[in-house]
């Protein structure tokens, strides 16, 4: 059996974000929904799944960051992040146990997302694939523009995915990835793309949600109050 079938998981939680775009008096993962930090929230999730979680945090907030995490079951790390979320990540690779065999990278920004999605990322790791993402159709019409804005053509949606976190990964695969690592990438599939590896994909969900504006953290609110119902 391949070390991905057997292997401990493991989750990487990039929180060193500002939140610029939700523009709050402190670190998007520290704000709270219905009481409980971003933070918290996307541990919990990932803690029903993975053993491990290491998370990045903004480098004068590690010991808030601990303190969010003590109520979460699982071996906890906390490293400072860096100044993109790719460097984060990268900080967070040098700290994980040598046992691991599975990477799942969360961000903290999408904090209600349902348990189902990380089960489906780990079965197809643990099934052999080696980078694995949840993805959602697209409903909207879209249309490239050129430089006045005027449309230039209608993209064919059907084959478009919007995607989400958690992603997962093999992690000998991830650790050469961000190795080779030569630009930034949006998300870390990108850097396995670049190595030709393929990436799989799984049904997302649109709990998964990122929270990115006040209007998205308003949605979140009222997704979490359909949730509890
Ligand atoms: N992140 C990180 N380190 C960075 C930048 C982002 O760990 N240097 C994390 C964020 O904390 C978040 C996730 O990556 O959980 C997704 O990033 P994003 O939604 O862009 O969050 P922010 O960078 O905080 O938001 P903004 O871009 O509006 O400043
Ligand atoms: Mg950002």
């Amino acid at each position: 059996m391949s070390a991905a079938a057997t292997g401990r998981v493991a989750a990487i939680i990039p929180a060193a974000g500002s939140g610029v775009r939700l523009g709050a008096d402190k670190p998007k993962a520290f704000l709270e929904l219905d009481g409980i930090s971003l933070l918290t929230r996307s541990a919990l999730a990932m803690s029903v799944v993975v053993d491990v979680i290491v998370v990045a945090a903004p480098s004068d907030a590690l010991d808030l960051a601990s303190e969010l995490l003590t109520v979460v079951d699982a071996e906890i790390h906390v490293v400072a992040g860096g100044a993109e979320r790719q460097n984060s990540i990268s900080n967070a690779l040098q700290v994980l146990p040598e046992d691991i065999s599975i990477v799942l990278v969360h961000d903290a920004a999408r904090p209600l997302v349902p348990v189902e999605v990380t089960n489906r990322v780990v079965e197809k790791l643990r099934a052999g694939a080696k980078a694995v993402i949840p993805v959602l159709p697209i409903a909207d019409t879209i249309k490239s523009v050129d430089a006045q804005e005027t449309v230039v053509q209608t993209i064919d949606r059907n084959q478009l995915r919007r995607v989400q976190t958690p992603q997962g990964f093999d992690r000998s695969a991830l650790v050469q990835a961000y190795a080779n690592a030569k630009v930034l990438a949006t998300d870390d599939a990108g850097l396995m793309e670049a190595m030709q590896i393929p990436v799989h994909t799984v049904a997302g969900d649109e709990l998964a949600m990122k929270i990115t504006t006040a209007h998205d953290l308003k949605i979140a609110t009222a997704l979490l109050g359909a949730t509890n119902d």
